[in-house]
């Protein structure tokens, strides 16, 4: 398993009370399966996305990425974790607004030592970024970002994508051909995919679909 979580339970402070936002949440994800997870806004979709990227502190339970078990891990073990094995793709894309397209993306493939020049310019024309490269995110259209934001991430090659709504900013014709070339590229690169939506249509092109309900998740079968 690329992706094992368990029992997980994660509280945050709402003013004066507290509130449990993930109540003894388990998950599994395997290399090559493409996971849904929906779920009410506010629900904790973010918060486990951070969790699993190591992003935010595990209260309780515990998480396993590779072979690494995010609890007892060092900052050190967490951040080379997150330029080998995951790829995220964030609700606000954090592009860097100093490199172009290009550099862009191009730079998470450096951090991982997988850069490979031809395999991103080959990314970037599947995504339909090849007249961009040259462009600088704050010339970019939403939707132009939120695609280069899936370049950067698949071109490091990981083990483990993270998507937070990555469909979020596009229309329902380029949001199918995006989630379409996502799948394609996490199973040709035999990698899994956790990606966050709140479209039945996109959630339905996925292997398995998640929601969570009052802090846990229930499986959507069918
Ligand atoms: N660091 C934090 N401290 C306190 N509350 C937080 C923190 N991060 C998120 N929250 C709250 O946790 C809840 C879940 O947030 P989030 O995980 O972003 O939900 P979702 O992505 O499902 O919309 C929200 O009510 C949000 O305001
Ligand atoms: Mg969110």
């Amino acid at each position: 398993m690329i992706l094992a979580i368990e029992s997980v339970s994660h509280r945050i402070i709402d003013g004066d009370s507290h509130r449990l936002l993930l109540a003894n949440l388990s998950l599994t994800v395997a290399r090559g399966e493409c996971v849904a997870l929906m779920g009410e806004s506010g629900s904790g979709k973010t918060t486990l996305l951070n969790l699993i990227a190591g992003l935010e502190p595990i209260q309780q339970g515990n998480i396993k990425v590779a072979d690494l078990w995010l609890k007892q891990a060092s900052d050190k073990q967490l951040s080379g974790l997150r330029k080998k094995y995951i790829g995220i793709i964030f609700q606000q894309f954090n592009l860097l607004s100093s490199l172009s397209v290009k550099d862009n993306i191009e730079f998470s493939a450096k951090l991982s030592g997988r850069f490979n020049k031809a395999h991103g310019l080959g990314l970037a024309n599947e995504l339909g970024l090849t007249s961009l490269l040259t462009k600088y995110p704050a010339t970019l259209s939403q939707g132009e970002m939120q695609r280069v934001a899936i370049a950067r991430a698949l071109n490091a090659g990981p083990q483990l994508l993270l998507a937070d709504e990555p469909t979020g900013n596009l229309d329902k014709n380029n949001s199918e051909h995006v989630v379409d070339q996502l799948i394609k590229l996490a199973k040709l690169n035999n990698a899994a995919l956790l990606m966050v939506t709140h479209s039945a249509e996109v959630a339905c092109r996925m292997d398995k679909i998640y929601r969570i309900v009052d802090g846990s998740l229930t499986l959507h079968q069918g």
